[in-house]
């Protein structure tokens, strides 16, 4: 892609900010395997503060961070409800069945939740013969929804389901942050619905590599030795990890900015295409998807024009804003789409 394209496909595109480059080189380092890298240690016990839980864990990947809730605590044979399009469901490339060895059960998620009601339904059928339910994953924000945030009432609704039924939930928050900021619900709030919660660090926040893991501390001591099983056991990880401190400590604020470039796409896709099921007072993040007959048609116009957008599905387009992303090529964007076949 030319140097001067706007690059919306996602939030994982953006660069090491130049603090973040300076905290690396400066980054203090040892051996993560044997718990010695003071840097890691520092994330770790920053994020763990910063969610409200016992201990953290840095992992390679949010992916690697929902597998090992999924590991840790679902059984094998057994089924975890899920959002329909959530991340874990979708877009990890079957990993679950692979991983942990079990299916999902996936939900309506039209609104970007899942409704208390149709969880309890599905804990229900395992006595009438459906596969038994030992996890509850949810996604905030929820990002096929354009990355929608799940009301706190909401969230307590479906944990006195899941507590009822003595069931731990899973919150993939990769991009939590996003819902704090947009929503003034503190992330640790959210997380205390959940017994694990994973965030991702490389996700709108800018640092190169890295999620976080955090939850309980007998349920983090047993993810470290998971974590090695999968291979991501990482070493002198503190010149990553420093990335991570800085986007813990000065990338969190400015996501509202995101949030209003989001809004101002979502406006000029919804002027362009009045029928492609995007309501624009929805998109409260920085995720915006709409649908088009011929998505071809509309990513080849746009990278014409120097902006490069995806597709998360047959037929539905994606722009994702992110710190390197500026007014002007929000501009540029906005042109591009109002001209879009
Ligand atoms: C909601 C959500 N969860 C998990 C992930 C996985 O993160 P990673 O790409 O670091 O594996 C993503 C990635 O885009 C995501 O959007």
């Amino acid at each position: 892609m030319p140097q001067a394209s706007v690059d919306l496909r996602s939030d994982t595109v953006t660069r090491p900010t130049p603090a973040m480059r300076k905290a690396m080189a400066d980054a203090e380092v040892g051996d993560d395997v044997y718990g010695e890298d003071p840097t890691v240690n520092a994330l770790e016990a920053a994020f763990a503060e910063r969610v409200g839980k016992e201990a953290a864990l840095y992992v390679p990947s949010g992916t690697m961070g929902n597998q090992l809730a999924l590991r840790l605590l679902a059984q094998p044979a057994t089924t975890v409800v899920a959002p329909e399009r959530a991340h874990v469901v979708i877009y990890e490339n079957g990993a679950g069945g692979r991983n942990a060895g079990v299916q999902f059960t996936s939900v309506d998620d039209s609104r970007g939740v899942i409704d208390a009601d149709a969880v309890a339904w599905a804990i229900e059928a395992a006595h009438h013969h459906y596969p038994a339910v030992s996890l509850v994953c949810i996604e905030n924000t929820h990002m096929p929804a354009n990355g929608a945030c799940w009301p706190l009432d909401e969230l307590r609704r479906l944990r006195s389901v899941t507590e009822a039924a003595r069931l731990p939930i899973h919150l993939d928050g990769a991009r939590l942050f996003h819902a704090e900021v947009a929503t003034g619900v503190p992330a640790a709030t959210m997380a205390a619905e959940a017994t694990t919660v994973m965030c991702c660090l490389s996700k709108g926040l800018a640092a190169p590599v890295g999620s976080m893991l955090a939850g309980p501390a007998d349920v983090m001591a047993a993810a470290r030795a998971e974590r090695q099983r999968l291979g991501g056991g990482m070493r002198q990880a503190g010149i990553i990890a420093a990335a991570g401190l800085v986007a813990l400590e000065s990338m969190i604020d400015r996501l509202a900015d995101d949030h209003v470039k989001a809004r101002l796409l979502a406006d000029a896709i919804a002027e362009r295409w009045p029928d492609a099921g995007l309501d624009p007072a929805e998109v409260l993040t920085n995720v915006v998807t709409w649908r088009h007959p011929d998505p071809g048609a509309v990513l080849a116009h746009l990278a014409g024009e120097g902006v490069a957008a995806g597709t998360i599905a047959p037929g539905v387009l994606r722009v994702v804003t992110h710190v390197d992303v500026d007014d002007d090529g929000i501009e540029r964007a906005r042109k591009a789409l109002a001209t879009a076949p």
